[in-house]
């Protein structure tokens, strides 16, 4: 039984959907559960030569063996679900789908307050998926719920119980978290973050585990950081610094092009205590680094395992996951070594 928590580490865009998706195709766990605020993640996944871009559905549906689940505490936008299904079709992803009947619904008029907004949309730079207004209605007790959803009626579940069960009667859950700590309602940059705290409490919460039945909580960190919209960014570089380093990003979601700045220990040290890290992935190190596609810990150079080294003694947390390409073979897994 291990119940497995997965959340990124600083604004979001971590590479959260490679890691998900490596995780869940080697470790096969029973359930994978989306957590997290809702449609604004935009989470990329290659597998088998495609790329997929996912707002909802979760990353780890390339297993084909597991239950996909949306917790009670994500927004749910059925548009996006059902196009999803469509595009996933292969996957049987739609066959596989429960929500909980307490997930809240995203409606046009929450879209467009979003990208109406004065305050949303250009102060904040919100992704314009209508989470923001969504979550404001929910805590006005005011906003629909998916048992009320007609066209959801085939999914409805109760997933807390599922995945209580599961993990009951020995089996694996896995919790995909979405966005990343410094996006956080509570601890992120305020005012300039989403509409939700985005740490591992409650990502359990949201698909309704208790604390006591976690067992492993995975941050992504990215070997640089992105942020996208508005708000600080202290170790932030120009853009012209990000384009000779190769290092030019654009949003999943909203296309928009991705602020780049250096790797952050003071806030990689923050987000590991305030998510309870037990192991790290760290992703896109070839970017940084003359290592792409390199699968042996012996073929790094010295200085990239010495940047690693010095986060595992800043934060405490090993390094268990490399990730040094897109693809799910450009993946060094230390998990047996280390753990
Ligand atoms: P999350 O929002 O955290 O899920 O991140 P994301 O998956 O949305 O990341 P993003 O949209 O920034 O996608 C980054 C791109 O880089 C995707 O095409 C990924 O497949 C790819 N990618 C992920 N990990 C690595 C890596 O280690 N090296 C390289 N070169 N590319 C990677
Ligand atoms: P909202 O969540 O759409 O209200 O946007 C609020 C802020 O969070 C904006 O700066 C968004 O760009 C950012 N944000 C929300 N979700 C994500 C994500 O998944 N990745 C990166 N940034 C995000
Ligand atoms: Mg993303």
């Amino acid at each position: 039984m291990t119940c497995s928590i997965l959340v990124g580490g600083a604004w979001g865009d971590e590479g959260k959907g490679k890691c998900i998706t490596y995780l869940c195709d080697n470790d096969k766990p029973d359930i994978i559960a989306r957590a997290g605020v809702g449609p604004n993640a935009g989470h990329s996944v290659e597998f088998n030569g495609e790329k997929y871009g996912l707002r909802l559905t979760p990353s780890g549906f390339v297993h084909t063996g597991a239950k996909l689940m949306i917790g009670a505490g994500v927004l749910v936008n059925p548009d996006v679900l059902f196009s999803e299904f469509e595009n996933l079709s292969k996957y049987d992803v739609k066959g596989r789908m429960s929500i909980d009947s307490r997930c809240a619904i995203i409606n046009e008029d929450h879209m467009s307050r979003d990208k109406s907004s004065e305050h949303l949309a250009k102060k904040i730079g919100s992704t314009g998926s209508g989470c923001g207004p969504a979550n404001s209605d929910r805590v006005m007790r005011t906003i629909d719920l998916a048992k009320d959803i007609p066209e959801l009626e085939d999914y409805i579940a109760d997933v807390s119980l599922e995945c209580n069960k599961t993990l009951d009667e020995g089996g694996d859950v896995f919790i995909e978290g979405s966005q990343g700590f410094a996006l956080s309602l509570y601890y992120g940059t305020y005012p300039y973050v989403t509409s939700k705290d985005t740490t591992a409490s409650t990502f359990a919460a949201d698909v309704g585990v208790g604390p006591t039945k976690v067992d492993e909580v995975y941050a992504v960190f990215k070997s640089y950081i992105s942020r996208v919209g508005e708000g600080p960014f202290p170790t932030e570089m120009t853009q012209e610094e990000a384009e000779s380093k190769g290092l030019e990003e654009y949003g999943v979601v909203t296309g928009r092009r991705r602020r780049i700045g250096y790797f952050d220990m003071e806030l990689a040290k923050e987000s590991c205590r305030i998510n309870g890290a037990t192991q790290i992935a760290l992703t896109c190190v070839d970017r940084l680094f003359d290592c792409a596609r390199v699968q042996n810990y012996s073929e790094l150079s010295q200085e990239t395992r010495d940047f690693i080294s010095q986060i595992e003694q800043e934060t405490g947390v090993p390094v268990t996951i490399i990730s040094t390409g897109p693809d799910l073979k450009d993946t060094i897994d230390l998990r047996k070594e280390l753990l």
